[in-house]
């Protein structure tokens, strides 16, 4: 099979390097110039761990280029995924003017059937917008070629986007026809060597579902959230009550770890927009506003620990961050808690000194030399008053506190992520601060 994938952000990316590397015949086409040319020589746009790697190996095996070239990339191929951007409008819908393009352009060039695939987060009716798209180029060269359009939600998560892509939970795929059911089959066969589904669909509840799980899943952290700042009121611990309510089949022990807010380029992006599309169709999501309210309080809740620590004083303190990054193992800053909390610490007067393993390049593209940036984890702490967890990196979890306890000018850490143990931290003789916890 040979397809064709417009758009070399995350998305695009990560899903044309996966179809090549189960054998598919892919050409991966992007508008930007000096982009395109720096895939060809093996240099990526963003970081995802084993990307890299896959890019390059798929790409000397002849099963992987890159064109700017979208009119004859798409001539010959079974399938043309369009996965560009969706920027949200000031309104906070997804525009749709880059995925709209692309179907225009598919319309003009296209030489034989193709199945277009939208691939980008897209609100519901947006397959039947790039058809229509589609159709009204065909008309204009006065032609009849016949396609399909089809709706292929992802599901990746930044920094394990391959193993989701290459093991899937389930692939969601919304067709109208019998014909794109077919091609969509053949392509995704090898993916489904765990036994876990292809589900078929039509493409409105393949838009919905998208939606649906990101919002889903942004309700249970704000949910815990929500119990964290109750458990510290009332005196319980959230870790106990996770594991007591986790254990319950029904409600799974996953994705319920309180923390200081979610964060990334999804969740906050597709809350707002499925809560301004249901308000355009007169509908009132009124979870899943309260859902991003205990979100955007949550960015604060360590910085409050922070300066009723330090009764209000904060002016001319330094503090240690530990990750910058709105997740581990991503360089993505996008509505990352950190930006909230330097925020706040530095309009009290505060300076910050971080650390993170990956992100300190992109977030100096938003921070500037507003913070400094340590060398390492250690480096970062020295004669700092307190050290703030606030991206959960693996070589944060256990670091040397002999060393941690000997640098921090005072003992006080603020665990936005919950990854010491409090007990274990009182024993070692730090004031430890964490989410949802016995004060
Ligand atoms: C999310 C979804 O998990 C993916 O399934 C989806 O495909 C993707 O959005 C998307 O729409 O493209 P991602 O944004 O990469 O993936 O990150 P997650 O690992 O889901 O984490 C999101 C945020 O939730 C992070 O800020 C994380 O710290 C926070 N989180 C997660 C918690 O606070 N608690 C948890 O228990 C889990």
């Amino acid at each position: 099979m040979r397809i064709a994938v417009v758009g070399t952000g995350y998305v695009g990316l990560v899903t044309g390097t996966c179809f090549a590397e189960v054998g598919i015949d892919v050409t991966c086409i992007d508008i930007d110039q000096k982009k395109i040319e720096n895939l060809k020589n093996g240099i990526l746009p963003i970081y995802e761990p084993g990307l890299e790697e896959m890019v390059v190996r798929n790409a000397q095996k002849e099963r992987l280029s890159f064109s700017t070239d979208l009119g004859t990339s798409i001539q010959g191929s079974d399938v043309a995924f369009i996965a560009v951007g969706t920027p949200p409008g000031e309104d906070g819908s997804a525009d749709l003017k880059y995925v709209l393009a692309v179907a225009r352009a598919i319309g003009q060039n296209m030489t034989d059937y193709i199945v277009v695939v939208t691939k980008s987060t897209v609100p519901v009716g947006t397959a039947k917008k790039v058809r229509e798209a589609i159709e009204q180029e065909l008309e204009a060269r006065g032609v009849n070629i016949a396609f399909d359009v089809a709706s292929n939600p992802e599901f990746l998560k930044e920094g394990a986007a391959i193993d989701d892509f290459l093991k899937p939970d389930r692939i969601v795929v919304g067709v109208s026809s019998k014909r794109a059911e077919e091609v969509m089959s053949k392509l995704y066969k090898p993916f489904l060597m765990n036994g876990h589904p292809l589900i078929f669909m039509d493409i409105p509840s393949a838009e919905m579902t998208k939606y649906a799980a990101n919002a889903m899943l942004a309700t249970k952290i704000s949910f815990m959230n929500d119990i964290a700042n109750l458990c510290e009121i009332m005196g319980a611990d959230v870790n106990m009550v996770r594991k007591g309510i986790g254990s319950d089949a029904r409600i799974g022990n996953k994705f319920i770890y309180p923390g200081i807010g979610y964060g990334g380029s999804c969740f906050p992006k597709d809350v707002k927009a499925l809560i301004k599309t249901a308000h355009e169709n007169g509908y009132d999501m009124r979870v899943l506003k309260s859902v991003e309210e205990v979100n955007e309080n949550q960015k604060s809740v360590l910085f409050n620990k922070i300066n009723n620590h330090f009764n209000g004083d904060l002016a001319g303190k330094t503090f240690a961050i530990w990750g910058l990054s709105f997740k581990p193992k991503t360089d993505d800053m996008r509505e990352a808690p950190s930006l909230v909390i330097i925020e706040k610490l530095l309009a009290k007067g505060a300076k910050v000194r971080a650390y993170d393993p990956v992100a300190m390049k992109e977030a100096s593209h938003t921070l500037g030399d507003t913070i400094e940036y340590g060398k390492d984890e250690y480096e970062t702490l020295i004669d700092a008053d307190a050290l703030l967890l606030v991206t959960e990196w693996p070589e944060f979890r256990s670091p040397n506190f002999t060393v941690v306890s000997k640098l921090l000018k005072e003992k006080v850490i603020f665990d936005g992520r919950n990854i010491y143990d409090a007990a274990d931290m009182q024993d070692k003789g730090f004031t430890y601060y964490g989410i949802g916890l016995k004060q």
